[in-house]
């Protein structure tokens, strides 16, 4: 007999990559390509949604060629991505009318203020468990329904957009509703996606029509949303189209809970932390939609079919990969993988801390004001320094989150499953354990992001059987005990604290 397998797409902040997983959550191919940031402003982040989708359709067929592995061979295919990131199409021609706003674009900034002073702060939070902030795909839906670049667009007119949107002719979408539309031809998006546009009551389970109102969003132009391993599936390839051959398109999740699922925190108080462009960490709550009184996100976890949406605490932190990436831009560095050895070459930072608040902050401070501050610096400041302060931010950032964590749910962190790409440096992992004062745990799938959706799309056309059995495949690689004397940990986070109030309220326009 053939074997068979699951495939997931991972559309991230860099790059999209394809993986195939075996019945042991094992990975048997793999193939990623980047993508281009395009900054045309300072704070304005965007991705062209084509080169993301003819990315996507090129790993799909490179890793399943790389592996000797016929389409026929995927018993379904699961999505996952960044999550918030928004565009809009035309329905008719499939065609982008304006690059896609990425989850870090600032550009909305001001509207985000002025939601402040219409007193919605509380409204949003209430129905969709987030805090006002342009980080959610919202603002950007309106600023690109006011905006959208018409000359992009094949025929719609610069005046109409907001008319053909309130006709279904012009199309809203996070990523992973772009991918399942060009994948499927289908216009979905799931329940976890959907509770990061700041347009969606995660309690009613439903397109909030205030919120949809107050942000000029018809109903119309939105997709259906369906559950993250979605039995009904969310359509079928095409078999005319790139792959030649009709598989399942069953399951999606924004990425991090995307890795949540992959980490298998099927039950509450079970966490995660994913080390990204930014980190993101977040804890089941179960059933119950916990207010968090400490500046996390109350979001939803994830849903099977015909089973109750699970709900999830977290903490999001915008830059902590992108900080190394930014040394590398600096030319500090020439790779990541060398600031575990510069870190070490010098026994602390010297004084030097680094808030790399580059895209204002995230939990617990929401400050869309705050920007990038190193603070401590003397004449005798080296790269190795900064290097360290760079590495421990990512530590320190975690805690912030993690205390709050703590607070909200009233459980004490034990232990915490890491994943994501730098994890790898084992520098990293034991300072980070240093730092919260807790075990760490690496497993050895650490893909979790792709292995998530991957199970959400397995499970639901019975590739798997049970979430149970997932349990089985989830292995360690390595667990980090702490070694610092905790007081110093206490001393280092203090000042730490200190660094942020100073990053701050910094930018004016
Ligand atoms: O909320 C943004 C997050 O989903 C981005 O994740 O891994 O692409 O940086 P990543």
């Amino acid at each position: 007999m053939t074997d068979t397998y699951v495939g997931a797409v991972d559309q991230g902040t860099t790059g999209t990559r394809f993986m195939v997983f075996d019945h042991s959550g094992q990975v048997v191919a793999n193939a990623y390509e980047k993508h281009e940031q395009i900054y045309p402003e300072p704070g304005w982040v965007e991705h062209d949604p084509m080169e993301i989708w003819e990315n996507t359709k090129s790993v799909i067929t490179s890793a399943l060629g790389q592996a000797g592995i016929s389409p026929d061979q995927l018993e379904a295919i699961g999505v996952t991505n960044q999550r918030e990131t928004t565009l809009l199409w035309d329905a008719e021609s499939g065609k982008p009318v304006h690059n896609a706003l990425v989850w870090q674009d600032r550009r909305t900034t001001s509207r985000v203020e002025q939601l402040e002073e219409d007193g919605m702060v509380d409204t949003i939070r209430e129905k969709t468990g987030l805090e006002a902030d342009a980080y959610f795909s919202a603002t950007k839906a309106e600023w690109l329904l006011e905006n959208a670049d018409p000359i992009k667009m094949e025929r719609t007119r610069p005046s109409d957009i907001q008319d053909r949107a309130a006709e279904g002719e012009v199309l809203f979408g996070t990523i992973d509703t772009w991918l399942i539309y060009n994948l499927t031809g289908n216009h979905i998006t799931e329940v976890t996606n959907a509770s990061r546009t700041m347009l969606y009551n995660i309690h009613d389970l439903e397109w909030d029509d205030e919120l949809l109102e107050e942000f000029d969003v018809s109903r119309e132009m939105l997709p259906e949303v369906r559950p993250s391993s979605d039995e009904d599936t969310y359509g079928t390839t095409d078999p005319d189209g790139f792959l030649e051959a009709e598989i399942p398109v069953a399951g999606a999740l924004g990425d991090q809970q995307a890795a949540l699922f992959g980490q298998t925190c099927f039950d509450a108080g079970e966490a995660k932390n994913t080390y990204g462009t930014g980190s993101f960490f977040l804890m089941n709550t179960g059933e119950e939609a916990v207010e968090s009184e400490h500046g996390l996100l109350t979001t939803i976890g994830f849903q099977r079919s015909g089973e109750p949406v699970q709900y999830a605490l977290e903490g999001a932190i915008f830059i902590t990969g992108a900080a190394i990436e930014w040394l590398e831009d600096m030319t500090l560095i020439d790779d990541p993988a060398e600031t575990a050895e510069l870190a070490r070459s010098v026994d602390s930072t010297d004084g030097v801390y680094f808030v790399p608040a580059f895209t204002g902050l995230g939990a617990p401070h929401w400050d869309q004001r705050a920007r990038g501050t190193i603070v401590g610096m003397t004449r005798g400041t080296r790269k190795e320094h900064v290097v360290r302060a760079t590495l421990e931010s990512i530590a320190y950032q975690t805690r912030d989150v993690a205390e709050a964590m703590e607070a909200d749910s009233g459980i004490e962190m034990q232990d915490l499953k890491v994943d994501g790409g730098a994890v790898k440096n084992n520098y990293l992992c034991q300072l980070q354990s240093d730092i919260i004062g807790s075990e760490i745990s690496r497993p050895v799938v650490d893909e979790t992001t792709a292995l998530g959706s991957a199970y959400a799309a397995g499970l639901a056309v019975g590739y798997w059987g049970d979430v149970e059995g997932l349990r089985d495949n989830w292995q360690v690689d390595r667990e980090f005990t702490p070694e610092m004397d905790p007081e110093k940990a206490d001393r280092m986070y203090s000042r730490w604290s200190d660094a942020v109030e100073r990053s701050l309220g910094w930018a004016t326009d």
